[in-house]
């Protein structure tokens, strides 16, 4: 099996990679996916580290990398930033330059995206992003992923997102945006996409022929949606606003009535962890309609797929 190769150094964001390079990722993961399902295993990250720093909390991102690279003969290091120098007031520069000293690759959880900038730009070995207040790279290329097995033909495909426009809006909007999707959002004017991500988006678009519509209309994003997805209203250090944002985003819920307004066999997606009752409703998560807990397990597959791109890179070079 050959290891796709990428042109970046770092993932701090999906326009890191070029639509080719997505779609070898995802050939790559559904490959290492079916084989390690059936009892094979790979080898191709073998002595090699990973060091986790976690700002905030985390369920599915710490434990699919940390499973990911021991499955893949690796060892991974989980660094809360509690229990690191950082939170002490070493400079992220600093932990950057002695981290690239002893592992082969660093992934971040953080509050603010400039803080992965200023560690990637120091950093010698791959960075990748595993949430940031701006994006969640990981979390959308898994999104991805999981349409593509579906079929692997990768036909154009509406997806639409209803809800706050955040971390998990932006990375929809440009991963499609690259692979020429049409992507619609959904939200509150208040709370929609930054306004640089969307003019981004729209510029992406123009050259891939993916149709993108920022809307506050909740029925005319839905109408002919394939998958429709939504994510909490409150993100993790948003907690501040968070009664405010509640009341504007109360109408932004994903529920039967809402689903059926969609493409017929519309699959409904969330990141996780969801809030029932608040951006959807429990009946529809727990529906045959969701494909939740998929996209949860190929946060493993893809995110294996990333780390032999990346880190077998560096691997090489070190050489
Ligand atoms: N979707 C996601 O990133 O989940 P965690 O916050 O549990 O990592
Ligand atoms: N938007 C959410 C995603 C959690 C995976 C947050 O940032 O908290």
């Amino acid at each position: 099996m050959k290891i796709p190769s990428v042109a970046a150094k770092d993932l701090l964001t999906v326009t890191d990679l070029t639509r080719q390079e997505m779609l070898e990722i995802f050939k790559f993961s559904a490959k290492l996916k079916k084989e390690t399902l059936a009892g094979k295993r790979h080898k191709f990250l073998e002595g090699l580290t990973l060091a986790m720093i976690f700002e905030k909390s985390s369920t599915r991102t710490r434990v699919s990398f940390e499973t990911g690279i021991f499955q893949l003969g690796g060892y991974a290091l989980f660094l809360s930033k509690g229990d690191i120098q950082l939170a002490r007031g070493e400079t992220v520069a600093d932990t950057a330059r002695v981290l690239s000293g002893y592992v082969d690759g660093i992934m971040v959880r953080a509050y603010e995206h400039g803080t992965l900038i200023d560690l990637a730009r120091t950093a010698t070995v791959p960075v990748i992003n595993g949430l940031t207040d701006l994006y969640h790279p990981c979390q959308a290329l898994t999104d991805y992923f999981t349409i593509y097995e579906r079929d692997p033909a990768f036909p154009r495909i509406k997806l639409t997102y209803v809800g706050d426009g955040n971390n998990m809006a932006h990375s929809l909007l440009l991963c499609g945006a690259i692979l020429g999707a049409d992507v619609a959002i959904a939200s509150p004017k208040e709370y929609t996409c930054d306004r640089s991500i969307i003019e981004r988006a729209f510029s992406i678009a123009s050259s891939t022929g993916s149709r993108i519509d920022i809307t506050t209309n909740i029925d005319q994003a839905v109408a002919g949606a394939q998958y429709l997805y939504t994510d909490v209203w409150v993100s993790m250090g948003q907690e501040k606003g968070a009664a405010k944002r509640k009341k504007a985003l109360s109408r932004y819920t994903i529920t039967m009535p809402l689903l059926n307004k969609a493409a017929p066999g519309c699959r409904v997606m969330h990141c996780l962890p969801a809030h029932r009752g608040e951006e959807i409703t429990d009946e529809v998560l727990a529906s045959n309609r969701s494909i939740v807990f998929e996209q949860a397990e190929n946060r493993l597959h893809l995110q294996k797929g990333l780390m032999c791109a990346f880190m077998s890179k560096h691997k090489l070079f070190k050489k």
